[in-house]
């Protein structure tokens, strides 16, 4: 049976009202999927990828256990048809009938009633197809049939074309299938170095039927932008300006004559804060236009997680007849705030504020310079018809718990859907979005151009509204990455090369977002150095700066990534720039989320499973015999935790597995940390540094890679750590182990000035307080988002006559201010711990670690009863998903920590508790 509804209701705060279109959901259960020449019919419902339907009718094993992702790439290799039931509920008398896709992934021939209806070859774009024709002389009940083909056949095909464009050796980065360059799929379908290629198809999001009668349309998209007045992409706006706020609705339909726009705003008490009509109406080919003014004091501003609150408010706008009669009706939920990117010169009153000359790279939002703290987001899962909204509020909800603002949503996976941008309005969690191109260059035919016009311009219109939306960049390392390969392996091709890259990602991308968008910046890349100039006379306004620098200035963003640990402490080998986007290191996740995906006698470090799991590096063209990549990126993680921990050696040999995936954790944790720390410092220093978004967030599969959340949601101890250093205010020692020069900073990115209280103490590993030559404390006050020096010492004098194996400074601040956008005055305090050697060498000593749990209070007591425990670990078992309020730790001896938890997931009715262990880094050596 095919339901339908008169009013169709799309995603949680757009719900689409037709006055009287009939929309038929084609979502839903009654589809097959087969493939007859492997004989191969199951049940399949909408939104669907193919694997996943397979799987659910055990055609196929799960795709994520074990090297099922080896096995199952004949299901990549084939074609897959879905045919819905007979549509009974049609009605043929309809002045015109539409078939809506929002997405089919990738390469779709459609055919109803038997009839070639079109094909398709872009999973990003929304499909509309008038099937009025073929329905008047459907004699029977019509069928609809979706057959997709395989899309790594289908790249091979297109890149084998005779003439098709060949790029240098190394420009397109393959992970397992090759040639994603030249087709519209989410790029990591085809693997990636944190990732399986499964090459998924299918009609990955709702598709419908929508009916009109002569004079119905109906609502397939719509664009709401709302700017200060006189506001120019890329600049900072006048915040003395009233808001403009633009609508444009995309429809299907006649598109009639004299129509108007109503609209009203309503906040959170669906009080109306402004109506009437829009001005300015014009109209197009299924597109009508307006904009209206709203003063400044009728709204109160959207502002990130810890700037301040997330105020929204609901725009309701009717499309009405020449008698003011209301055709359609739509909303869609919306907030005000301006969210700049700045790469504007440095100017000469930052000059004199010994910021070093060369251009800004940072974010302003409402007009303040801020602080951004975050990570990179990679999709979710393999199969997105999977990423639930309530899978990515809990991951949002740690983001937010981790004090993070800001999330880079990578490319290439998938544009967001609204649910995530819905969420992220609500948490206060800036989106910087990118369309769907990386580490790869791409062709610059016709064809393609207009296929990736017409991608771009469906997205950039879909998710304008949402406040969250920070930022749109063409791609992903395609200056520092992409174009440098160019320039370094084939410098003949260089200029061709640019050109191209500038076709595609400023000729045609640039059009298009400042086309339809005034409150949204645009760089065409990430990672770049920036813009040489902006000039909206010129046709196309950004013209890049590329390697055009002068010595002693600073531009652009960064990335970093050394594989050499040796380094991961001295951070005179970080870059220094405006902005971190991406930096890391990979580690193991737990064994509790190994024992999910590869069988008990896989469990140890090195295993053939394991291996072949880890994509790091990139393999091009793994195959089950071939280790040779993927055992440098297993080496390089236990390099990394022999250079700088004590070594597990535990006769048990599932435990000692545990202890290394763990170490491994810990390594990439406090390399983090030092990077975030030295990042957060660069924002009072002459690189005025203004953001850290570390590589990644969270994880698509279980295996070894750069995620501080894994795949079920555990938090890996790097998420901790971040949590912990992302605080407003903290303290943090710097250590130049050539010279012994000892420094430590408080760093705050507060918005006015704190002032506060300092405090060192040097320890043994037993604990014994050592009487080592520091000032014990410190007086210090730090300005808006700016650093300040509060120990100055060398190792080499003031360890004389101690053993820098055996000693520990314990530092800690305590400071008085007020959040962004609060009156209210509080306390601010963060510890800090430093050692001058490797921990692999350090005196450690049995901490005694006690742990009870109280059941009153829902809380966990850890006491160090017998020395010092470095990074103390509470860990609890499989079949529950939670955080502590605190871990990865240090304790003194004496000392306790009460810990509280918040639990997102519990299979075990409450008995998770009794399995919560504590370890600290001295157990690795306990056998
Ligand atoms: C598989 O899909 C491709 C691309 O749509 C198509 O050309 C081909 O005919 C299909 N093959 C079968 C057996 O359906
Ligand atoms: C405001 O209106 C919306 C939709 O009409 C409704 O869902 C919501 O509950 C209302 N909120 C309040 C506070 O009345
Ligand atoms: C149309 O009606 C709306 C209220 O439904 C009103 O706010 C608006 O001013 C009217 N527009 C015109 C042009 O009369
Ligand atoms: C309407 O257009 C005029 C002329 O271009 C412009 O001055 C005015 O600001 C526009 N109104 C709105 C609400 O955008
Ligand atoms: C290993 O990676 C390197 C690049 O890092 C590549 O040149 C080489 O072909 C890869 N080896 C295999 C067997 O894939
Ligand atoms: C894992 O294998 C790599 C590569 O052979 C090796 O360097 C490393 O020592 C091994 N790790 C462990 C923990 O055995």
């Amino acid at each position: 049976m095919r339901r339908w509804t008169p009013q169709a209701v799309i995603a949680l705060t757009v719900a689409v009202v037709p006055s009287s279109c009939r929309v038929i959901e084609l979502s839903g259960s009654d589809w097959t999927l087969s493939n007859p020449l492997l004989n191969i019919s199951v049940p399949a419902k909408l939104p669907s990828q193919a694997h996943v339907e397979l799987f659910a009718a055990q055609v196929i094993g799960d795709p994520y256990f074990g090297l099922n992702d080896f096995n199952l790439r004949w299901v990549a290799w084939s074609n897959w048809t879905y045919t819905s039931a007979p549509l009974i509920s049609l009605n043929k008398d309809a002045a015109s009938t539409y078939l809506v896709f929002n997405g089919l992934d990738t390469f779709s021939t459609i055919e109803l009633c038997g009839k070639h209806v079109a094909s398709t070859n872009n999973q990003f774009r929304q499909y509309y197809f008038d099937v009025t024709n073929i329905l008047e002389t459907c004699a029977e009940d019509p069928v609809l049939s979706l057959n997709f083909g395989s899309a790594p056949e289908i790249a091979n095909e297109i890149a084998a074309q005779p003439g098709q464009e060949t790029w240098p050796y190394g420009v397109e980065m393959v992970y397992e299938f090759p040639n994603r360059q030249f087709i519209r799929k989410e790029q990591s379908d085809f693997g990636w170095d944190w990732g399986p290629a499964f090459a998924p198809a299918g009609p990955w999001l709702p598709a419908s039927v929508v009916e009109l009668g002569v004079e119905e349309i109906y609502v397939r998209n719509s664009l709401v932008d709302i700017y200060r007045l006189g506001q120019l992409n890329n600049l900072p706006p006048d915040q003395e300006q009233p808001w403009v706020l633009n609508a444009s609705v995309d429809y299907l339909g006649q598109s009639g004559s004299n129509r108007g726009i109503n609209y009203r705003l309503l906040d959170a008490d669906n009080s109306t804060v402004s109506s009437g009509s829009l001005t300015n109406i014009t109209t197009g080919q299924g597109v009508i236009t307006g904009a209206a003014i709203i003063p400044s004091e009728s709204v109160q501003l959207w502002w990130p997680n810890g700037l301040g609150p997330q105020t929204l408010y609901r725009l309701e706008l009717e499309i009405v007849d020449s008698g003011n009669k209301t055709i359609v009706s739509l909303a869609k939920r919306v907030g005000f705030r301006t969210i700049v990117l700045n790469e504007g010169v440095i100017t000469a009153q930052q000059l004199a504020q010994g910021i070093a000359p060369g251009n800004n790279w940072h974010f302003e939002i409402n007009g303040h310079e801020f602080y951004a703290k975050g990570s990179n987001f990679i999709p979710p899962d393999a199969f997105w018809v999977r990423v639930t909204e309530a899978r990515i509020r809990d991951l949002f909800e740690a983001v937010v718990a981790g004090n993070q603002n800001m999330l880079r949503v990578w490319s290439s996976g998938a544009y967001s859907p609204d649910f995530m941008y819905d969420i992220a309005d609500e948490l206060g969690i800036l989106l910087w979005s990118e369309f769907e191109f990386g580490d790869a260059l791409y062709p610059v035919d016709r064809e393609f151009l207009d296929n990736v016009s017409e991608e771009a311009t469906y997205q950039v219109r879909r998710v304008n509204h949402h406040p969250s939306l920070a930022f749109w960049a063409g791609g992903n390392e395609l200056e520092n990455l992409e174009l440098s390969i160019v320039e370094k392996t084939a410098p003949d091709q260089y200029d061709r090369l640019v050109a191209e890259y500038e076709k595609l990602f400023l000729e045609t991308l640039v059009p298009i977002v400042f086309g339809n968008s005034k409150s949204i910046s645009y760089a065409p890349s990430s990672t770049s150095n920036g813009y040489l100039e902006l000039d909206f006379s010129l046709p196309v306004p950004l013209v890049e700066r590329y390697e055009n620098k002068t010595p002693g200035s600073i531009y652009g963003e960064t990335d970093y990534y050394n594989y050499n640990s040796a380094l991961a402490f001295n951070f005179s080998s970080y870059p220094v720039g405006r902005f971190s986007n991406e930096f890391g290191y990979h580690s193991m996740p737990s064994l509790q989320s190994w024992r999910q995906a590869i069988s008990p006698e896989d469990l140890y470090f090195n295993s053939t499973v394991i291996q072949l799991r880890n994509r790091h590096y990139p393999p091009g063209g793994l195959n089950t015999s071939n280790f040779e990549n993927t055992t440098k990126g297993m080496g390089e993680m236990t390099v990394a935790a022999q250079r700088w921990y004590p070594v597990p050696d535990k006769q048990d040999s599932v435990a000692n597995f545990s202890a290394w995936c763990h170490t491994t954790q810990i390594f990439q944790a406090d390399f983090y940390q030092s990077q975030i720390m030295f990042y957060r410092r660069g924002s009072g220093m002459s690189e005025r540094q203004l953001g850290c978004l570390y590589w990644q967030l969270e994880d698509i599969w279980q295996t070894p890679t750069w995620a501080g959340i894994e795949y079920d949601g555990r938090w890996k101890v790097l998420h901790y750590v971040a949590r912990d250093i992302y605080q407003p205010v903290i303290i943090s020692p710097f250590f130049n182990r050539t010279t012994g020069e000892l420094e430590v900073y408080v760093t705050s990115d507060l918005w006015s000035d704190v002032s506060g209280t300092a405090n060192f103490a040097w320890y043994d590993w037993s604990g014994k307080k050592l009487d080592i030559d520091t000032p014990t404390s410190a007086e210090f006050s730090v300005g808006a988002i700016n650093t300040t020096l509060v120990l100055k010492a060398n190792t080499k004098d003031i360890l004389n006559g101690f053993d820098p194996e055996n000693v520990i400074l314990v530092a800690n601040a305590s400071a008085e201010g007020k959040l962004p956008n609060s009156d209210q005055q509080q306390t601010f305090t963060h510890e800090n711990w430093f050692h001058p050697t490797s921990l692999a060498k350090a005196k450690l000593v049995d901490p005694g670690l006690e742990l009870s749990h109280s059941a009153d209070t829902q809380k966990f007591t850890v006491t160090a009863t017998k020395g010092v425990a470095a990074w103390v670990w509470l860990d609890y078992p499989e079949g529950a998903v939670l955080y502590f309020d605190q871990n990865a730790f240090l304790l003194l001896p004496g000392q306790s920590k009460v810990v509280g938890y918040t639990v997102k997931n519990d299979t075990t009715g409450g008995g998770w508790v009794d399995g919560v262990t504590v370890r600290s880094l001295w157990d690795n050596n306990v056998p």
